[in-house]
């Protein structure tokens, strides 16, 4: 707390002095993002050697790269000879400035640099064996002779630029890790980023301490953030949804302390799709810190009159913004707020949801975040939005709302979409067969005939969950990764927890009703209950609860528990739970009224989602 108070006060001496026009922070460590997966790896890695990382589209020019301290060219699926493939501006490499390419950045640099890049003769995915030459060089000298690295690569480079040499090489890359030490040039075709490679934290953090890049830290970040925030709002102030879940609340409670509670008025729409108590519990915390900001407007009549008959997640989705975004414009009207000039919207955006958007040209879209649909977007573009923690993960977030004072319990409860139940009702307008029921296996099972999202190949998709029946759960967790391989219908396994012999579902239409979400409240606070019973709560990464519209007669229906380890929400695994524990979720699941079925969601992160949908 005094520490954050310290921060505040560092950021008005310095209030106007940062180059906000360019969005970069001072001496950076830049990451510019090819695409795929990598660059929030990468960010991550590099703050935890407690420097600045700030993820960028490739295109940046290099005018505006001239304040980092380093920049990294993160790896990415294409092909640098692709026609359309990502390209960044090549001054950058005559800033004088340390560059670190990796896998595609390699590629790329090595290609505008006047080497060759040709596709290998074998293509290498997973852990190769890397055998230093040189001494390793600047990078690789503390690695050993040799030592595992993770690679995932097509192309090769051939032929190395004037002036660098090979530091690194494996069996089926000749070229693994070459630099131009003078020059400050790094490149490595594998991914130090990731946990599988040994020695990959080493590898970045030396490039990171030849950077000299400015510190990271959650002060530091508060300090730089409340410059951000004061000059961005200047003399308006701030009106902002909040949603009950972590993110919004964090950032409202920094809005308070930076700005000043009267410069910031807080919304909290009650949709009909929160958790059970989850108002009264924000208004507490909030009135600790001497909050009273905070109005509560019941709009779930409202809600549930849009979303009736709808089923389409997407739609869904897109309804719930467009409803929060009315209400908040109904509201701010009778309370003679205008987002005109002298007001801007609040937003609890963290950085992972800027991404996934495509927050980056080249990052694909898997779904519509709420904080983004095209009214929100058209308001960012005209400076309208404020968003404090769109640059922070959610771990940093969590630090930052216990440094402001925020109780433990609440900043360290799992994530919550901020659709809420909204999307852990999943609806249907009737039964979706699958065209393929039959599946090889010997094992009871059968196919549900609705579909929910899943994430395969970077891409989207909507398929079927196959049931399982019995209880060999180890095996049932291996055929969760095999099944939806070899099955394009199928993106999720789920163990049937409730019946132990395959009885036909049937599927009757449901949608976003008070009924169905007051149904699921009480699943919900039910298998809380019993997480934190168990003392299971802090190993899991979140557990949601999903209502399914299929049940052993018709108006019946089903419970999916969804237990997730995870790291950053980009991948997870299901995680095993004590079959007592499971036993006893289920028996008082199955005495809620209308509930026929439980099911344990055992599908990885991809090829499902952490949510249904
Ligand atoms: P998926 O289902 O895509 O979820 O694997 C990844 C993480 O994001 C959360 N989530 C959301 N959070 N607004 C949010 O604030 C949303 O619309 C939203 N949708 C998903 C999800 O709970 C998980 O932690």
């Amino acid at each position: 707390m005094k520490l954050v108070k310290y921060a505040f006060a560092e950021a008005k001496k310095h209030q106007y002095t940062l180059p906000m026009e360019q969005a970069i922070h001072p001496r950076s460590i830049v990451i510019l993002d090819f695409g795929g997966q990598y660059a929030h790896l990468i960010a991550r890695r590099v703050r935890q050697c407690g420097v600045y990382s700030e993820i960028l589209p490739p295109e940046t020019p290099a005018s505006l790269l001239s304040n980092a301290a380093g920049i990294i060219l993160s790896g990415g699926p294409q092909s640098v000879y692709d026609e359309g493939s990502p390209q960044a501006d090549p001054k950058m490499l005559e800033l004088g400035i340390p560059v670190l390419g990796l896998c595609y950045g390699l590629h790329w640099m090595t290609h505008v640099l006047g080497g060759k890049v040709q596709p290998g003769s074998v293509k290498e995915y997973g852990r190769a064996k890397i055998t230093m030459l040189d001494g390793g060089g600047a990078l690789l000298k503390d690695c050993g002779d040799s030592c595992i690295m993770w690679m995932s690569h097509g192309d090769e480079a051939v032929e190395l630029p004037e002036g660098f040499h090979v530091t690194a090489t494996s069996e089926d890359c000749a070229h693994a890790a070459f630099e131009n030490a003078d020059k400050k040039l790094f490149a490595l075709q594998f991914h130090p980023e990731v946990t599988h490679s040994e020695h990959g934290f080493d590898v970045l953090k030396r490039f990171v301490d030849v950077c000299h890049a400015a510190e990271w830290s959650i002060e530091s970040y508060t300090s730089h953030v409340s410059s951000q925030i004061r000059h961005e709002v200047g003399d308006r102030s701030v009106f902002m949804l909040v949603s009950g879940g972590v993110d919004s609340t964090v950032a409202f409670t920094l809005l308070n302390q930076v700005l000043g509670h009267d410069r910031v008025v807080g919304l909290m729409i009650d949709t009909g799709l929160m958790r059970k108590n989850e108002i009264s519990l924000m208004q507490q915390a909030f009135e600790k810190l001497g909050i009273t900001n905070l109005h509560v407007e019941d709009a779930s009549e409202e809600f549930f009159a849009n979303l009736k008959n709808m089923y389409e997640p997407e739609q869904k989705r897109k309804i719930i913004g467009d409803t929060f975004l009315a209400v908040q414009k109904r509201v701010a009207d009778q309370m003679k707020i205008s987002m005109d000039d002298d007001w801007m919207l609040g937003q609890g955006t963290i950085y992972p949801d800027t991404i996934e958007t495509g927050g980056t040209k080249h990052a694909d879209k898997i779904k519509t975040h709420h904080n983004r649909v095209p009214a929100i977007q058209k308001m960012i573009e005209e400076g309208r939005v404020i968003e404090p923690l769109k640059e922070l993960y959610k771990d940093e977030v969590r630090t930052l709302g216990e440094e402001l004072g925020l109780p433990h319990e609440l900043v360290w409860r799992h994530p919550f979409p901020g659709p809420g139940l909204g999307v852990r009702i999943l609806c249907t307008k009737g039964e979706l067969r699958s065209k393929n029921d039959e599946l090889r296996i010997d094992i009871p099972h059968q196919v549900l005939p609705i579909q929910s999202v899943g994430v395969q190949g970077d891409g989207r998709t909507y398929r079927h969950a196959v049931v399982l029946y019995g209880n060999d759960e180890t095996l049932y967790r291996d055929l969760a990764t095999t099944i939806p391989n070899r099955n394009k219908e199928l993106n999720r396994v789920l163990m049937c927890l409730s019946h132990s012999s395959s009885e036909p579902f049937v599927v009757t239409p449901g949608y976003l009703t008070r009924e169905r979400a007051d149904l699921l409240r009480e699943a919900d606070v039910l298998v809380d209950e019993e997480m934190r019973a168990a003392d299971l709560y802090q190993k899991i990464w979140q557990f949601p609860v999903v209502l399914l519209p299929v049940g052993l007669k018709l108006g019946g229906q089903s419970i999916v528990l969804r237990p997730i380890e995870s790291q950053e929400a980009m991948t997870a695994t299901a995680l095993p739970l004590p079959a007592s524990v499971l036993k006893k979720m289920t028996e008082r699941l199955l005495a809620l009224d209308g509930i026929d079925a439980v099911f344990l969601d055992l599908t990885s992160k991809p090829p499902a989602t952490i949510e249904w949908e």
